[in-house]
């Protein structure tokens, strides 16, 4: 029979022994030669997602727009390349995401810099990297921008992050669509229309295009079209009464993945069919040129393609309460249990053929109750030294670790085709000491 997995990870599978494999890697082999924890990323898998986006984007748009990779979910000197490599944008939303690719050599002018708090050293930063557009969330960022970049005897290009007014049915943490959001400025009360107008009146920035992002994990079309919707209107209302032309939307990233069997995104071609035909109807409808079409995907480029091994430790069965499973990460590689209640698959990789026959509380080592990986999990008979895998911990697990209990950060090794290559260099004692001063 199938492991239940097997519907929604299509890069994985079991081998002969009975172990997972990662495209052509054995797993558990994988764990012996790099030591665990262990993210392991799938390139091949990542790259796939990425031709996925640039596909339906030439499919359904004529290629009139970009896909840009969200790198908040996974931002290494690696998957800037890979990023660069398969032709996406990016979207960067500090300082230090923005030096990460610029030494990486990515083509800046393809990246859009985000953030509802850029200081004037990560605005020159950007500037002096050459980043393309920036996404301006706020007037007292848009002054200081126009500021810096007059200094610079540059004009900046520019696109406001608008709060469209839509809901998207997700955990509070990550909706970003509505009026009560730190992010951008409101359509309902003006504030949008207002700034429009008054950055008019600067020299030093120019208006390209509008964005919004509404929320993260969305499994239906709906809210992006509803937001397309929004947005188109309010192009048109900045060329009537402005003159305004807004030759870019940017509609955000926002694309559910599955985390388990019962998750149904749809397929990323059906999301942006769907939304380039609502443009395409909208623009015929008003009169408008058709936007230059840009999404903002973070999740869907990278989730299914990373996988975290760990070692199991001990195994405390409390009678009539349950059982705890310790493994030799937690919180510290994947903070997103404890942060969001996050669903995970996780599976044994050396007995991945074996029967489930309990339930499992997967815990992290840190001293921290709620340190869990996740609970209520099936798993066979399990022993000290089995290599538990977590499935789909490509995106936001790396970019959201900490050092918390001064718990050095995993490996990354990344996976192409036969090839297996150390992408980031696991963290050691001296890392974790090396910037206190005694
Ligand atoms: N664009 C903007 C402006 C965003 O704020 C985000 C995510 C994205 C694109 C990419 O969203 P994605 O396609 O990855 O859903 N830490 C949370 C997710 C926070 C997302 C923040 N913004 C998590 O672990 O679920």
């Amino acid at each position: 029979m199938q492991p239940a997995w097997k519907k929604f990870s299509e890069n994985l599978d079991i081998n002969e022994k009975g172990h997972l494999l990662i495209g052509q890697h054995d797993a558990v082999e994988l764990a012996k030669e790099f030591g665990t924890p262990l993210y392991v990323l799938d390139e091949d898998m990542m790259r796939l997602c990425c031709r996925r986006f640039n596909q339906a984007m030439q499919e359904h748009y004529d290629g009139n727009g970009l896909c840009h990779f969200a790198c908040k979910a996974l931002c290494t000197m690696h998957t800037a390349r890979v990023t660069a490599e398969e032709g996406l944008g990016a979207d960067v939303v500090s300082g230090g995401e923005v030096y990460t690719l610029y030494k990486a050599g990515f083509p800046m002018e393809k990246a859009y810099f985000h953030g509802n708090n850029k200081t004037a050293d990560e605005i020159e930063l950007a500037i002096d990297c050459g980043v393309g557009h920036f996404i301006v969330d706020n007037r007292y960022e848009l002054d200081m921008l126009n500021e810096i970049a007059e200094k610079k005897g540059v004009v900046q290009k520019i696109l406001f992050r608008i709060k469209p007014g839509v809901d998207a049915h997700v955990h509070e943490f990550v909706k970003t669509g509505q009026i009560d959001s730190k992010f951008g400025v409101a359509l309902e009360n003006g504030e949008a229309e207002e700034i429009h107008r008054y950055a008019l009146g600067l020299k030093n920035v120019q208006v390209d295009g509008v964005h919004c992002h509404i929320a993260s994990g969305v499994f239906e079309a709906g809210p992006f079209l509803e937001a397309a919707e929004v947005m188109m209107d309010f192009i048109a209302k900045l060329k009537e009464k402005y003159g305004i032309e807004a030759k870019i939307l940017n509609l955000g990233g926002g694309f559910g993945v599955a985390y388990d069997e019962e998750d149904e995104p749809l397929p990323i071609g059906e999301y942006i069919k769907q939304v380039a035909d609502t443009i395409k109807r909208i623009a015929k409808e008003k009169g408008l040129e058709l936007p230059y079409l840009v999404f903002e995907p973070g999740r869907a480029i990278v989730a299914q393609a990373g996988v975290t091994l760990y070692t199991v430790g001990g195994v405390k069965p409390i009678e009539n309460v349950r059982t705890y499973v310790s493994v030799d990460g937690g919180m510290g590689d994947n903070p997103r249990y404890l942060m969001y209640q996050a669903k995970y698959t996780a599976l044994l990789a050396n007995k991945a053929a074996e029967e489930n026959v309990a339930p499992v509380t997967i815990a992290g080592k840190c001293c921290e109750s709620g340190d869990l990986i996740q609970e209520h999990v099936m798993m066979p008979e399990l022993k000290v030294g089995d290599i538990l895998a977590v499935l789909g911990t490509g995106a936001y697990n790396y970019s959201m670790a900490s050092n918390y209990n001064r718990i050095p950060r995993p490996a990354m090794v990344a996976l192409r085709g036969a090839e297996k290559r150390i992408v980031v260099k696991r963290e050691t004692y001296e890392d974790i000491i090396r910037n206190d001063i005694i």
